[in-house]
């Protein structure tokens, strides 16, 4: 005989609709019929949309967060014996940090557990840019992670499909319904996940701007406040930077060049911004771990973190000395007349990158790992006309032209002295204790 339900699904949805709120025991209800397959997607798309239009209290999104976490395992590394500390980032254009923060971290004798995923869309994801490098693993079993952590001291691997198995079946709907935008659903999607996966400290990178996914700056505030408080209430110190993403971060957009650039950084050198943002999230992640006074930025000039990337790459099989693949073709675009770069777009920049095959339409597709594009100048460079603005790579020469297309009118040469567009700091405000 079938256990009777304590809840029907069309009542919680009239509540949502009516702006109601929902209890903690029917939320959690409803999470769990969802993950079991009782309450019909039909029905969750539904209440999505109701949430998305109405909202959540904070009470709601925490209930929400916790029934997410509770629908599959949560990881455990107190034996360890060692602080753990993580990031992430909501995503964006040229966002490779992940690759050299977390071995700038590490390096500190503080653990790692980066869980990371594929990317989708336009916004690139940091397993497919450390799948470029030859022999590099990303799917690794809860013990290798564990033995990794204590022995290299950071690892960064595919989450499992244990972790947050609600979130799994949600997010997909979400993304089928138009309701991926919806600020109580980002957060409790993202925060089930860093909450299970165990970490005892988080730094959350939240882009605003053209190339992010909330565009503007105070919904994005919004999601960050929304999301330090369910860590800060799940015992997990967090705190969030609100970052630009007007404008791509470093020079390359890809898999195999963001890798690259990566390593420049890991050496000591690499665009400024990229370093900026590296050092800064570093030093979060390091204070909420209970290292405050550290010298972060001696550790990438020092070789230590470069040491600490090495031994991870080798750790998943990977070989950090092996060329890193090329795209067979290239395209290059040069400045159409002196002056000084002023506007530089990241959407339509990250849309050019994935039309070249760095990126994927549907989660099986496989990524070019030497497709992208290598910019040249950023705003506020000198150019000269003629001079090469940024390179296309890919394989299959055909795919030039559409992404041509996607950065046709993205960027602006204008005059010595002209104010650079969509500029201002790069870490625009911090959140948290
Ligand atoms: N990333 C997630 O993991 N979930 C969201 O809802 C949005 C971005």
């Amino acid at each position: 005989m079938s256990a009777v339900e304590a809840f029907d699904a069309v009542d919680l949805i009239r509540t949502k609709r009516d702006r109601g709120e929902l209890s903690t025991e029917q939320i959690g209800w409803l999470v769990d019929a969802y993950t079991r397959g009782y309450v019909a997607d039909e029905q969750m798309s539904a209440m999505t949309m109701a949430i998305f239009l109405n909202g959540m209290t904070r009470r709601e999104i925490r209930d929400m967060t916790m029934a997410m976490i509770a629908s599959g395992e949560r990881m455990d590394f107190s034996g360890l014996g060692k602080p753990t500390t993580d990031k992430h980032s909501t995503g964006g254009v040229g966002d490779k940090i992940t690759l050299p923060l977390m071995p700038l971290v590490a390096s500190f004798g503080v653990a790692v557990p980066q869980l990371s995923g594929r990317g989708l869309g336009h916004t690139g994801g940091t397993l497919d840019k450390l799948e470029s490098i030859p022999g590099w693993r990303a799917e690794l079993s809860n013990d290798e992670m564990f033995a990794q952590l204590r022995d290299v001291g950071g690892v960064i691997c595919a989450a499992g499909a244990g972790l947050a198995p609600a979130d799994k079946k949600l997010y997909a709907l979400r993304d089928i319904t138009g309701t991926v935008e919806a600020i109580p659903l980002i957060a409790s999607s993202i925060m089930s996940k860093k909450i299970a996966e165990g970490t005892g400290a988080l730094v959350l990178d939240v882009k605003f701007g053209s190339g992010a996914f909330l565009q503007d700056i105070e919904r994005s505030r919004e999601l960050a406040r929304t999301m330090v408080e369910l860590g800060e209430d799940a015992g997990v110190a967090t705190s969030a930077l609100l970052t630009n993403m007007n404008v791509p971060l470093g020079l390359t957009i890809g898999n195999a060049n963001e890798v690259r650039e990566s390593v420049e950084v890991l050496a000591g050198g690499g665009p400024a911004d990229i370093r900026e943002l590296t050092v800064e999230l570093a030093r979060e992640m390091l204070a909420l771990a209970g290292q405050a006074d550290v010298d972060v930025e001696a550790a990438l000039d020092d070789g230590r973190a470069m040491d600490t990337w090495r031994a991870a790459i080798r750790a998943q099989g990977g070989d950090p000395d092996a060329p890193l693949p090329t795209a067979r073709e290239q395209h290059v675009v040069v400045a159409e007349r002196d002056g000084v770069l002023v506007r530089q777009e990241a959407l339509p920049f990250g849309i050019g990158a994935w039309r070249l095959g760095a990126g994927r339409a549907r989660k099986e597709d496989p990524v070019q790992h030497a497709a992208g594009i290598d910019l040249h100048a950023k705003p506020g460079d000198a150019v000269r006309k003629g001079e090469p603005l940024f390179t296309l790579h890919a394989d299959e020469p055909e795919r030039f032209a559409r992404a041509l297309e996607a950065v046709e009118g993205a960027w602006t040469i204008g005059e010595p002295g002209d104010e650079i567009q969509d500029g201002g700091p790069l870490i625009a405000d911090r959140i948290g204790r």
